[in-house]
């Protein structure tokens, strides 16, 4: 009788969550929102290894999970996983992942982690956010965090993009809030008005152009948001962008005199790498 060739044995995704829904924003950006395990919890802020079954090895026919950290982009009460992500072209992760479908399984390993949390700064006045491209994502979470309107009078959003289609995300995300029902019942109507948005481009007109910190160098962003420079007493940030733009940021904030917190040791600033694949 005919002898089926041995098919090699599928391993069931390990951690697998489904995609519930997906936006493209551009031709380098798009989120996706995706099943949150029951037993899952997480602090706004954080961030978890997400990623999809590699291809198999040439030779053994092995596969492995490609996993990358990924900020969760939705907030700690809300009962999905919200994530915003780049897409590289040749990427190992994001060239596949910007394929996800309703419906696909995504890995996610449980286990969130971070410093962008508000466990990691002391009591202060205003909360900076600084971000440069996905690097808005844990902002996504915290902007609809209910502590983040509790502890603070004033919220400042800087996110500084190539393009001002890469804003989209931010724009509608800030958009959003001020018809959010649970932010307006749980903080109170209009909570929204703490929050001072201030996008930037940098390749493309745009009414705000150059980076951040540039802005700030000179004087021009304080005196936009009508607010004075970052001093220790009123002042708390968090930092998520590109290397070179984090780097720059702590030189900064070291010559304001702020000091870097963490979660053993919370102070008036805190970092993160903006996931890039
Ligand atoms: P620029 O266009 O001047 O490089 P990227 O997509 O490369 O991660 O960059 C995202 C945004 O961050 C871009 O607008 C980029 O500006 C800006 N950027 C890059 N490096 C820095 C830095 N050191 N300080 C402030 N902004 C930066």
């Amino acid at each position: 009788s005919k002898i089926e060739p041995a098919t090699k044995a599928v391993p069931a995704l390990p951690d697998a969550q489904t995609v519930t829904d997906v936006k493209h924003y551009t031709d380098r950006l798009f989120s996706f929102r995706m099943t949150r395990p029951a037993s899952m919890r997480f602090r706004s802020g954080e961030f978890v290894m997400i990623g999809l079954m590699g291809d198999p090895h040439p030779e053994t026919g092995k596969v492995k999970p490609l996993l990358r950290a990924y900020s969760i982009a939705s907030p700690s009460w809300d009962e999905e996983l919200e994530f915003y992500s780049i897409k590289v072209p040749d990427g190992p992760l994001t060239s596949k992942l910007q394929h996800i479908k309703v419906g696909d399984d995504v890995i996610m390993r449980p286990k969130p982690v971070g410093t962008l949390v508000h466990d990691a700064l002391l009591p202060g006045k205003r909360i900076w956010f600084f971000a440069t491209g996905t690097g808005f994502a844990p902002f996504a979470s915290l902007l609809r965090e209910p502590q983040t309107y509790e502890d603070y009078d004033e919220i400042i959003i800087t996110h500084t993009c190539r393009e001002v289609g890469e804003l989209t995300y931010g724009r509608d995300l800030i958009e959003s809030l001020k018809t959010d029902e649970l932010l307006n019942e749980v903080i109170g109507e209009g909570f929204w008005k703490k929050i001072k948005y201030y996008p930037t481009t940098t390749r493309e007109q745009s009414p705000k152009m150059g980076r951040i910190t540039d802005l700030m160098k000179s004087g021009e962003a304080f005196e936009d948001l009508g607010v004075p420079p970052l001093n220790p007493d009123n002042d708390r940030a968090m930092i998520c962008g590109n290397m070179a733009f984090n780097l720059e940021l702590k030189d900064m904030f070291e010559d304001y005199g702020l000091v870097e917190g963490a979660n053993s040791n919370p102070q008036h600033y805190v970092v993160e790498k903006a996931f890039l694949d």
